[in-house]
């Protein structure tokens, strides 16, 4: 007979990009603790995340991280339900060190097993932080998704819309980039944001008007790049500053025309009151927040947008998700395949957008 516990406390372990994360999460959504260790300095000379140096850099850590992550929460592994993973998407050598870690935990002390999809964690996030109900629309927008989805329940995500090219972090990111603003590109470009004229550049709205829901932002990322061009030696800090801010208004608009579409498309199917979610690390932009809130009210919607520190990668999501499938039943066996790619809609499976490196 299986003597294993049906509920409580789920381990969960993140280390699909460049953050070593564990985090204990209780079946009630109380989070026991949340360890995250970001790699920033091990990559930042090199401008983005080396593979090699993340998987390396998990395999030091992340022993450690468990440690800080039981002991904050006060428990030993027995004490645990089960054991979460990111099973994939990401890189996958990073993807290894964490499912592999959690399978033998998972052995050891004979609790579940649970391999996680990432962009499960930051779709599920609303649930946790706000309890939001099924089914609700999301906006998933991180370094290496954008997509729009309606998700009806543990593991029945639609997705209405996606990117056909760079997602919206990697937008942020390469914008940043060719305008000197640093590593990481999203925070950095939003700080300059914040000093800029926003009228000062008269940058494209990409996809705005179009029908769909899908999205684009290369088009925007070469507009940006020509103004750098033509500024050359004018490329001073304000004209940084107002790039930043044009570039962001603009990104803005994009979101908002495409989640408009989404919404329609979804109130079609689900009714009018439903929840609108956004995550992923791009929400933590406060402009972005501030005009998907717009929409969302406009609309009648409730919104939810996860606290700055669960909308960037965090095990507390995967800790989460593995509640959610636990609950009912949807455990992994310790065969369980680690997957680089992993679309969370099966549909999707074959029209995934370019560089989805980072989810
Ligand atoms: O979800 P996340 O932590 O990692 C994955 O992609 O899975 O998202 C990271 C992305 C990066 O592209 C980063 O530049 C972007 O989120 N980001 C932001 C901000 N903070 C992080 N983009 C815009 N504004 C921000 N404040
Ligand atoms: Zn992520």
């Amino acid at each position: 007979m299986d003597a294993r516990p049906k509920s409580g406390p789920v381990l969960g372990i993140e280390t699909s990009c460049d953050e070593t994360a564990a985090a204990v999460v209780a079946p009630d959504r109380r989070i026991l603790s949340n360890v995250v260790l970001s790699q920033l300095d091990e990559h930042r000379i090199y401008g983005g995340v080396v593979p090699e140096i993340a998987a390396r850099a998990h395999l030091d850590h992340l022993d450690s991280v468990i440690a800080q992550a039981m002991s904050d929460a006060n428990l030993g592994f027995p004490d645990l339900a089960g054991v979460a993973a990111t099973g994939g998407p990401g890189l996958i050598g990073g993807v290894l060190v964490g499912a592999t870690t959690a399978k033998a935990i998972a052995m050891v002390h004979n609790l579940a097993f649970m391999g996680i999809n990432h962009l499960e964690g930051h779709a599920l996030t609303a649930r946790l932080t706000d309890g939001i109900e099924y089914p609700y629309l999301l906006l998933l927008v991180s370094g290496g998704h954008c997509q729009l989805l309606a998700v009806e329940g543990v593991g029945r995500y639609r997705r209405l819309g996606t990117t056909i090219d760079d997602a919206a972090g990697e937008a942020f990111d390469k914008t940043a980039k060719l305008m000197g603003l640093g590593y990481p590109g999203g925070p950095a470009l939003e700080r300059a944001a914040e000093r800029g004229d926003a009228t000062r550049f008269d940058l494209p709205r990409p996809m705005v008007g179009r029908p769909g829901c899908d999205f684009s932002f290369s088009g925007l990322k070469t507009a940006v790049r020509r103004r750098v061009e033509e500024l050359g030696d004018g490329l001073d800090d304000q004209a940084k500053a107002d790039l930043a801010a044009s570039f962001q208004v603009a990104v803005a608009a994009s979101l908002v025309d495409r989640s408009g579409r989404a919404i329609a498309l979804f109130e079609a199917e689900h009714g009018t009151g439903r929840g609108f979610v956004v995550a992923g690390g791009v929400a933590a932009n406060k402009a972005l927040r501030a005009a998907l809130a717009g929409l969302a009210e406009r609309h009648g919607m409730v919104f939810v947008a996860p606290p700055l520190a669960l909308c960037t990668d965090n095990a507390a999501m995967i800790a989460w998700a593995g509640q959610e499938r636990l609950a009912l039943g949807m455990v992994d066996g310790l065969d369980f395949r680690p997957r680089p790619r992993w679309p969370l809609d099966p549909e999707a499976a074959r029209s995934i957008g370019a560089g989805a490196v980072k989810a």
